[in-house]
């Protein structure tokens, strides 16, 4: 069932239910207050007749024309007037009531005997309701008369009767305006919805640089359009980030197959000696090593993406991580003229994987000796910056443009400068860096100025003191 058609019937229920309860309220309000509104007069009326009686000295009425003039009010065609004996037989009525009897019951009489007043509702055969109150007239503790005043329900029972009408036929034609207005406001607020759906089939079918065009109001429909719109940006995005890889990935492991088999196809022209293939062999295995690598890398990468990757939370003196790398890189440095020296290095501890965090640090080490110059000298210092362990590596090398400080982190991503300075590097090294620190909730933070050299920093939070 369509959501509009939903919406109307629910709160066309709604309002049926409240309009029912408020219409049987109200009449059941009307009806208690018209019946009041009689009891008062008659009890208004009553309280007249019984005080001129009393006036009299209580002497009894001789007939008709003497108990009207007496009480004028009692020609008002709308109430008859009757008087009893204690013994509860009629002594004297108005003449509005000739046609039939209304005698007293005996409720009445017996509620006299004891001094009160009664109300009571009497009913006849084919006539309107009538109603009467019954009251005593005492003297000395004794009962004299009964005085009854009584009045048809006639007007009362019509003017219900109407009002009930007009409730019966108000109702339903409010309720249809109702409907109808309420279908006409749930169409309205969902008109946006059907479009978004529209659009978004739309951008389903394939284009993902397509966006919705935005309700220009910021409520419920607009912030599901911005993020509707926010994310087919990010599918749109990752999915450009994954054609990017794929084929750089590719570029990356064709070069070193075109140069295998450039020199596996020139060698095997023509017979050559033994030194020859040896040569050959030895080369294809170095391109053989640069490819494994490069797998293993986008191995773990990959893996890492799935979040896959197994790592240790154990407490690494960071410390001894870096001594380590830097005799490790000294020695490395040795061959390529690079001084790789210790600046300040406190003893500090952090949750992790000595493994990665080791590959991590050698990897930045790596990248500064790699992009030095020859002679160059290239710093690691490990320090405690509030509850952080701060380890940076400096070098003296090319640098790195600005723009470029955050890319240099994507994967296969290689400056200009970098690859003009050194073929070798495929880009994947940082891409590493980042993962490993990210794994260690830490991160690594870049400074650099082209051709003047680059700073590293890898913050990682430090280990809670084993207690
Ligand atoms: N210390 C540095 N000085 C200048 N440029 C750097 C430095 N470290 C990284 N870069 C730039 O960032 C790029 C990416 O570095 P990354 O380590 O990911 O790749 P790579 O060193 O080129 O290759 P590999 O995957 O072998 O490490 C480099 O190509 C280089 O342009
Ligand atoms: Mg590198």
């Amino acid at each position: 069932m369509p959501l509009r058609v939903r919406l109307t019937l629910w709160y066309g229920s709604a309002l049926a239910l409240v309009l029912i309860i408020f219409s049987v309220v109200l009449y059941a309000m009307t009806a208690r207050n018209l019946r009041d509104a009689v009891d008062e007069s008659l009890e208004d009326t009553a309280t007249i007749a019984v005080r001129s009686l009393e006036e009299r000295g209580f002497l009894p009425l001789l007939n008709e024309r003497e108990l009207l003039s007496q009480f004028p009010e009692l020609a008002r065609i709308d109430k008859f007037f009757q008087i009893f004996s204690p013994s509860g037989t009629i002594t004297i009525s108005s003449p509005n009531i000739k046609h039939h009897d209304v005698p007293l019951s005996r409720t009445a009489l017996e509620t006299a005997f004891s001094g009160h007043s009664i109300f009571e509702s009497a009913k006849y055969p084919n006539e309107p309701p009538l109603r009467v109150i019954s009251v005593p007239i005492m003297y000395r503790g004794n009962l004299l008369y009964i005085v009854q005043v009584g009045t048809s329900m006639e007007t009362v029972g019509e003017t219900l009767r109407r009002f009930l009408i007009l409730l019966v036929v108000a109702m339903p034609i409010a309720l249809a305006v109702s409907l109808a207005g309420g279908w006409f406001l749930a169409g309205r607020a969902l008109r946006p919805v059907d479009e978004i759906t529209l659009a978004a089939q739309r951008i389903a079918a394939g284009d993902l640089t397509q966006r919705l065009g935005m309700p220009p109001a910021q409520d419920e429909i607009g912030r599901l359009a911005a993020t509707f719109n926010n994310m087919i940006g990010r599918l749109d995005a990752s999915f450009r980030q994954i054609r990017q890889f794929t084929s750089d990935a590719s570029h990356e492991l064709r070069t070193p197959l075109t140069v295998m088999k450039g020199e596996t196809d020139l060698i095997l022209r023509r017979p050559r000696p033994v030194e020859d293939y040896k040569g050959v062999l030895e080369s294809n295995l170095e391109e053989i090593d640069r490819m494994t690598r490069i797998v293993d890398e986008l191995l773990f990468l990959s893996r890492a993406d799935m979040g896959e990757v197994k790592m240790d939370a154990l407490p690494v003196a960071l410390e001894a991580l870096v001594e380590d790398v830097h005799r490790q890189a000294r020695l490395l440095g040795q061959d390529r003229n690079i001084e790789v020296v210790l600046g300040t290095v406190v003893p500090l501890v952090v949750q992790g994987d000595d493994l990665r965090l080791r590959e991590l640090l050698l990897n930045l080490v790596e990248n500064a000796m790699k992009y030095s110059h020859p002679g160059g000298k290239v710093e690691i210092s490990l320090l405690r910056e509030r509850q952080e362990a701060w380890l940076s590596i400096t070098d003296h090398g090319i640098g790195i443009a600005p723009e470029d400080h955050k890319r240099i982190f994507q994967r296969f991503f290689r400056t200009d400068v970098a690859r003009a300075h050194t073929k070798k590097g495929t880009g994947l090294g940082l891409a590493i860096c980042a993962w490993i620190a990210d794994l260690h909730k830490g991160r690594v933070e870049v400074q650099s100025e082209l051709g003047k050299g680059s700073t590293f920093t890898v913050i990682f939070p430090l280990a809670p003191p084993a207690s």
